[in-house]
């Protein structure tokens, strides 16, 4: 698993030598586990084809404002398998800027720089990037005397204040035969910079325990009592808090997704095995996030052989599985302690109920229905506190974990210090 993993780049390549060095980056990019979606504008396809980057990316390139055959394979609301929405033919500008997790130009030529800081939406790559709420980076390359000129440095000033990241550029002989600054970064130092604007730093110095997925409670050698979970969520929770800086150990259910990338993650299968798992670790837990479907309820009997069938209907007597949440939250000291709850219906209300009834901090509520929930790449969640009530609108999970990280960091530290405050109050 790769720093990257689960991440959605749309890089924009301009018209510059450099640019053959983007079908690298794309490769590099795609190495580190992310999706890679490229923008060309018409001065790139000077010097790559499209036909290049679209082998290399394993997407068709967007080059045109307008152009209804860009994703002609990708329909209207298809999802990808990294979660999200897929643009939609006609109405990419918005649909490429939603999908993005950011938006990296590279090379960045001089025009393109000017044509950004002043705001321009003259082609699909400044129309995206004007349309994007993520983070976007350009790596200039041009040459030297193009790069000192007063113009582009007062142009890097203001994408700058406009909180654009600047990658590079490097120094060194260019491919007009003159040596200094401007040369683009090598893709394999774009790819690092690119994971540095994942990690927030947030949750520097702590640790949290993460729950996902279901569990499973075995009837007999081939049976058992489970739900839908798959895990995405939790798995994305568990991402978003190591890029944050957390130290993290996923305990999770039985699920077909690979351990995430600098997770410590264990793997259970019965909900007694989760309340085990948890309490050998949470005693030096800063933050305990509990978004597995845990079974209420097991099997009183484990048969241990398989069940013949006899009469026309079985009795299966069920007895109750110990609450691993409620158990975490009533610790003294207690992790700062979260819980998720999936609804049909009153979704603040029932959230509510079990931030009072098992002493929460905050409770993410999720609507269960079509297309949103269980199984599903996008969600959207209710952070219900004790005083506050927060809506993250509907989204892919990995950016949905992210929002809810930045929250709970939020809300952890505010904690702490009021904690710090009481105690030191004479
Ligand atoms: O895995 P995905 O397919 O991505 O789906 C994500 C999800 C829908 C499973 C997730 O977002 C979610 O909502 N998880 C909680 C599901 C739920 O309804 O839980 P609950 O109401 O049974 O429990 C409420 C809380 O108590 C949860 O934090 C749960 O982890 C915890 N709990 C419940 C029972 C129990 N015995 N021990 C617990 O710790």
């Amino acid at each position: 698993m790769g720093t990257l993993t689960n991440k959605r780049i749309l890089l924009g390549v301009t018209g510059g030598i450099a640019a053959y060095k983007s079908a690298d980056a794309v490769r590099r990019l795609r190495e580190a586990g992310a999706e890679v979606r490229v923008i060309m504008t018409a001065g790139a396809t000077e010097f790559i084809t499209a036909l290049t980057l679209q082998a290399v990316s394993g997407h068709p390139v967007y080059q045109h404002m307008f152009d209804t055959g860009a994703e002609a394979g990708d329909v209207q609301g298809r999802t990808s398998a990294a979660g999200g929405r897929m643009p939609r033919a006609a109405m990419e500008h918005i649909d490429l800027a939603r999908w993005a997790d950011i938006v990296l130009v590279a090379p960045a030529s001089a025009n393109f720089l000017a044509r950004l800081a002043q705001g321009r939406a003259d082609d699909l790559l400044t129309t995206v990037c004007l349309a994007t709420e993520v983070p976007v980076a350009v790596a200039p390359a041009m040459n030297q005397q193009m790069w000192s000129n007063a113009a582009t440095q007062s142009n890097l000033a203001m994408l700058k204040k406009n909180g654009i990241s600047i990658f590079g550029p490097a120094e060194g002989s260019q491919a007009c035969g003159e040596v200094g600054p401007g040369r683009m970064l090598e893709p394999a130092d774009l790819v690092k910079l690119v994971s540095d604007l994942f990690t927030t730093g947030e949750l520097d110095g702590l640790t949290m325990i993460v729950t996902a997925g279901p569990t499973w409670e075995t009837i007999d050698p081939v049976r058992g009592l489970t739900n839908r979970s798959s895990g995405k969520m939790g798995y994305a929770v568990a991402e978003a808090a190591v890029e944050a800086g957390a130290r993290v150990i996923l305990i999770s259910g039985p699920t077909s997704l690979p351990d995430p990338a600098r997770v410590q993650t264990i793997r259970v299968e019965s909900a007694q095995e989760m309340y085990d798992a948890v309490h050998a670790h949470v005693r030096a837990t800063n933050i305990f996030i509990g978004v597995a479907a845990v079974a209420d309820y097991r099997p009183a009997q484990k048969a241990g052989n398989k069940i013949k069938k006899t009469d026309e209907t079985m009795t299966l007597e069920l007895t109750r599985n110990p609450d691993i949440l409620a158990s975490v939250a009533a610790l003294k000291p207690a992790p700062f302690t979260v819980g998720f709850a999936a609804e049909t219906e009153d979704l603040e209300q029932q959230a509510r109920q079990k931030l009072k009834n098992k002493n929460l901090d905050l409770v993410a509520a999720n609507r269960v229905g079509p297309g949103l929930g269980f199984g599903t790449d996008e969600s959207s969640l209710l952070l219900v506190e004790h005083e506050t009530v927060t809506e993250l609108p509907i989204q892919p999970k990995t950016k949905l974990a992210r929002a809810l990280i930045h929250h709970i960091a939020a809300r952890y530290r505010a904690k702490k210090f009021a904690t710090v405050h009481v105690l030191r109050r004479p």
